[in-house]
């Protein structure tokens, strides 16, 4: 049994850096390019594993030559995977990202076999969302198979993380279901698009009115803030020197359902969450900027310094 399972998405990354970006119609020169592992799911089980343990990643790759070396990213960092998909005659999920000087990312991301994670398969694994403690979930997988796997698991008492991200409505009977709710700024605008809600404190009312029972709004360099209605923390962020901010968000959803489920409070698991993610957009990449529980000891250690 794993205590935390993550089923989503996995996707080859093939970064390049910018100084600018090109006008359209425009060809320009751009520097280094990287294959990096990536794929909000697949960053988000390796964060888990390696600051926690006993964590198994369930996706869907193609039968390409991307799809060995993306499992070989999350085997290597302690994440099971034993029960990936794979595709025939199907692409593994590609995301073509930009970074610039100040390490701010654009992402276009082809879902390829990510898609492909249907109802079928999630029935071939619905005992392991039984048997977890906590489940993590994000928006690059179709919204049918979430609703299906929120479904077992809110049936089951497994603990419901969602990333909602990409950015996508989810409908009231979802969110109900959440038990933890991690949107940024933009995703917590769209959700409650269709709603009255104007402000901070109306959009938390009207998400916990919904059912969500615990948000975390990720504010990148503002930091966090934590609403469940009757507990409400802010935490401010590291201050770092951003080199890439590609997938800082997926680890800190890892490393707060790392920390969550060794029965760390909300404050605790929080600051956690924080330090790791400042520690990964000090680095290149996705899975890349991803620490084990010994470097990020020591980015802390050399920050008190
Ligand atoms: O959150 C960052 C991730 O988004 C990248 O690794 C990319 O694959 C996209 O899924």
């Amino acid at each position: 049994m794993s205590k935390i399972l993550v089923i989503g998405s996995m996707n080859m990354d093939l970064v390049v850096e910018t100084e600018r970006y090109p006008q359209e119609g425009e060809t320009i020169i751009g520097g280094k390019f990287e294959q990096i592992p990536g794929g909000k799911g697949a960053n988000q089980a390796l964060a888990a594993a390696k600051l926690g343990d006993e964590v198994e990643f369930i996706g869907a790759c193609g039968d390409d030559s991307f799809a060995p070396r993306l499992k070989a990213s999350l085997e290597n960092g302690g994440a099971k995977i034993d029960n990936i998909f794979e595709i025939e005659g199907v692409s593994t999920g590609v995301a073509v990202i930009t970074v610039d000087p100040e390490g701010n990312n654009r992402i276009i991301v082809s879902p390829g076999a990510n898609y492909e994670l249907d109802l079928g398969k999630i029935e071939k694994i619905k005992d392991k969302i039984i048997e977890a403690k906590i489940i993590l979930l994000q928006l690059e997988i179709p919204v049918k198979t979430i609703e299906k796997i929120v479904e077992i698991a809110a049936a089951n008492n497994t603990k419901i993380i969602l990333d909602p991200a990409p950015a996508q409505k989810l409908s009231d009977h979802i969110l109900s279901k959440i038990d933890y709710l991690l949107p940024n700024e933009g995703e917590l605008d769209l959700l409650l698009a269709d709603t009255e809600a104007k402000n901070r404190s109306e959009k938390i009312k009207e998400l916990l009115n919904k059912g969500v029972k615990n948000i975390i709004v990720t504010e990148g360099e503002r930091g966090v803030n934590f609403y469940n209605g009757q507990e409400t923390i802010h935490l401010d962020s590291l201050e770092v020197k951003a080199v890439d901010t590609t997938a800082a968000g997926d680890v800190f959803a890892g490393a707060f359902a790392a920390s969550l489920i060794e029965e760390k409070n909300h404050k605790q698991a929080l600051d956690f969450a924080v330090k790791a993610a400042a520690y990964s957009v000090t680095k290149r990449g996705a899975q890349s900027s991803i620490p084990d529980k010994k470097e990020l000891n020591e980015f802390l250690a050399e920050r008190s310094n």
